[in-house]
């Protein structure tokens, strides 16, 4: 038993000049806020980091995070659990920019007991924590599917053949063709019109799961455009560096036997 080979979300951030789609970050935002993060939080992730250079509300007239009044809307949306400065009494404030994103639970047991005893893993660096991060969340949200007849599934568990797994123990079909992939504790989160889009773009169950695999790959690595960018010009450098170290070999060398 082995999980399915993930599909390729095509991403345009893939190869060595690619780079994030701003209108797809901000689609995979909303899918993620509307939909995942009632089960899954983004620690690592400050409202002000989607201002930032290359993230999907980067604004160049507006290029301090903090003052973006884009984020500072979507931020105060939020209210924040707080100690008041002055008086040590605990609040509710509204958010801020530099406010991380609230997590849905309180703490891990509370986010196992509201899923069946399963933890929804962290979204922060989940493009990292996967192979083929991007598009095996893709693969994932939009490859659930029916069980093959003859699979027995425990209760809260779903199937899905992009989930790591061994289903030979739960499978009684043909031993020589054992399905692919696993059971995930994660029922199917994403159902076609799930979300408003914006910019207009048809919110498919397909198209959803691209963009907050998108969102998630550029949260994972927000400096990866920055960092090919570095990579281009530094190969660039040394081309040329290469050139000339040759071109003055030979003339050094010119005449001598
Ligand atoms: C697991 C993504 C929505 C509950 C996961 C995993 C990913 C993921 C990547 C890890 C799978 C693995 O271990 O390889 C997402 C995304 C969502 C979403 C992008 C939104 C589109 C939800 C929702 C719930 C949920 C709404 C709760 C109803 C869980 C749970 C697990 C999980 C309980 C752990 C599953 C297990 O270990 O068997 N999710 N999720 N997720 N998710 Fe979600």
């Amino acid at each position: 038993g082995e999980a399915k080979h993930p599909r390729s979300g095509n991403f345009s951030f893939e190869g060595p000049f690619g780079t994030f789609d701003q209108g797809q970050l901000q689609r995979g935002y909303k899918v993620y806020r509307e939909v995942c993060a009632a089960c899954h939080g983004m620690d690592l992730l400050s409202f002000r980091n989607l201002a930032e250079e290359g993230g999907p509300f980067w604004d160049p007239h507006e290029s301090n995070p903090n003052n973006n009044r884009f984020v500072r809307a979507l931020a105060a949306e939020f209210e924040i659990a707080d100690i008041d400065s002055e008086t040590g009494e605990a609040v509710l404030r509204p958010g801020t920019p530099a406010d991380s994103f609230p997590n849905p639970y309180p703490n891990a047991t509370a986010a196992a007991a509201a899923n069946g005893g399963a933890f929804p893993p962290d979204l922060s660096v989940m493009a990292k924590a996967r192979h083929d991060g991007a598009n095996y969340i893709y693969s994932l949200l939009s490859g659930y599917e029916e069980a093959p007849e003859g699979l027995r599934i425990a209760s809260g568990q779903y199937y899905n053949p992009y989930m790591a797994g061994d289903m030979t123990p739960f499978w009684d079909g043909d031993p020589d063709h054992v399905p692919y992939g696993g059971f995930i504790a994660m029922p199917n989160p994403l159902r076609a019109g799930q979300v408003t889009y914006d910019d207009g773009t048809e919110a498919t169950v397909d198209q959803m799961s691209r963009d907050v695999s998108a969102f998630i790959a550029w949260a994972s690595d927000p400096r990866a455009v920055e960092r090919k960018r570095t990579g281009l010009a530094v190969m660039i450098y040394l081309l040329l560096f290469a050139g000339l170290t040759y071109a003055s070999y030979r003339r050094i060398w010119r005449g001598v036997a």
